[in-house]
């Protein structure tokens, strides 16, 4: 056995750390707790039938391709739906099959886009919060991540310029900002299309790069659907992400990147290293899955049931929060993002929630530095309806306790 494996680790690699969360949410897997901590879709969306048949059909017809390797532009057949039918006619785009990469999930864009951007130390814009699997992606390369604070319309855009104002005097600039307009992870928050062609203005302003991310775009309750920033802007300011993973199902591990060919031809090459193409079996699913047009009935009925298992959250919430405790109700997405009283601590609480059997994600796991100590993720996704109300039930008989 090597001795020394800590002499040979790369840098990168050293700075590696198993995640905290992680092992927090490891607690969260005993049958008897009743998780609002992961992301996960609810199992009852996925469309087990049509897929099913799907694949018989694809096995039947095309096994030779779906089971060979593919190019790492991805499935010309998914590529152009994807451009034809989502990108120009719903979100009104103006872009071609060049300008669209399949990637394996949106996971991997947030990896690939940190690997041709970040060098060690460059300065990146995050919300505070943010997704933590964006945040681990970008730490990986080495970011020096800086948080602007966001107010119940998303990034603030006075402490943006500000923050670019400071960092231009400093001879600074950094790669791009990291922003998830719809139904923002953690907070649920979306961005109303005023704040993103101000946030827009300030990025042709300084010029720096936009990345928006946004896997749950199409998962809204109510409302007015808002323009993406890629459809607001016409500079080649904008990398869009987006994955099936909310809409159809995350097992299929597939995603994209949209952007300017010049971006996408070099997410390409970094690709092309790290797994050659994203499975050609999965993209001909999905692609085969929209050709049978039920899409639209799958988001349909995937939407009323968030929508009600939100308003059930809420209703709980309402029934059985302390005083001191708020949350902003959320028009869509998967997630709301609790604020507890100042001098409160979710990390310590964790420990007791999970005693109750009841599991969140602590506020803190979504800031690039400090901050969210007081708040606490939940999901309002995954747990049944029963569930929902008797974990919100255990959730704030531990927060009164130790108010
Ligand atoms: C904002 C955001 N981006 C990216 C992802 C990663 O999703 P996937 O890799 O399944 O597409 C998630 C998952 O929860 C997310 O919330």
């Amino acid at each position: 056995m090597i001795s020394d494996l800590e002499n040979i680790w790369s840098r990168s690699s050293r700075s590696l750390k198993r995640s905290v969360i992680r092992e927090l949410l490891k607690l969260t897997a005993r049958p008897e707790v009743i998780s609002f901590a992961g992301g996960l879709p609810s199992p009852d969306t996925f469309p087990k039938e049509d897929l099913k048949q799907v694949m018989m059909e694809m096995m039947d017809q095309e096994s030779n391709f779906v089971l060979q390797y593919g190019t790492t532009e991805g499935d010309m057949i998914l590529r152009k739906r994807l451009v034809e039918k989502q990108y120009r006619t719903i979100e009104g785009m103006d872009i071609t099959v060049d300008n669209l990469v399949i990637v394996t999930a949106s996971q991997q864009a947030l990896d690939l886009i940190g690997k041709i951007f970040i060098d060690p130390g460059d300065k990146i814009i995050v919300g505070a919060p943010s997704y933590l699997g964006g945040l681990s992606a970008f730490r990986t390369y080495g970011a020096d991540m800086v948080g602007v604070e966001l107010d119940d319309e998303g990034m603030d855009p006075v402490k943006l310029e500000q923050t670019l104002a400071e960092m231009k005097a400093q001879g600074t600039r950094p790669k791009f900002m990291y922003i998830i307009p719809d139904f923002q992870n953690p907070t649920g928050i979306t961005m109303p299309e005023e704040r993103r062609i101000k946030i827009l203005e300030i990025a042709k302003k300084y010029d720096v790069l936009i990345l928006e991310d946004s896997p749950y775009r199409e998962i809204r309750f109510e409302g007015q659907h808002q323009k993406t920033f890629f459809s607001l802007d016409n500079t080649g300011h904008v990398i869009t992400i987006g994955t099936f993973s909310k809409i159809l199902c995350p097992g299929l591990r597939i995603g994209w990147v949209i952007a300017d060919k010049r971006i996408i031809d070099k997410i390409v090459m970094a690709k092309q290293a790290a797994d050659l193409c994203t499975s050609p079996l999965t993209q001909r699913i999905a692609a085969r899955f929209l050709e049978k047009e039920k899409m639209n009935e799958l988001l349909s009925s995937t939407v009323a049931m968030y929508k009600e298992k939100r308003d059930i959250m809420i209703e709980a919430f309402e029934k059985h929060m302390p005083e001191g405790v708020s949350w902003v109700k959320p028009q869509g997405g998967l997630f709301l993002f609790l604020t507890l009283p100042e001098h409160m601590d979710s990390e310590t609480l964790f420990m007791k929630a999970i005693e109750k059997n009841v599991a969140y994600v602590i506020g803190s796991a979504f800031y690039a530095k400090e901050g969210g100590l007081n708040k606490m993720r939940i999901n309002f996704s995954y747990a049944s309806k029963e569930d929902i109300r008797e974990g919100v039930r255990r959730l704030a008989e531990v927060i009164r306790e130790n108010m």
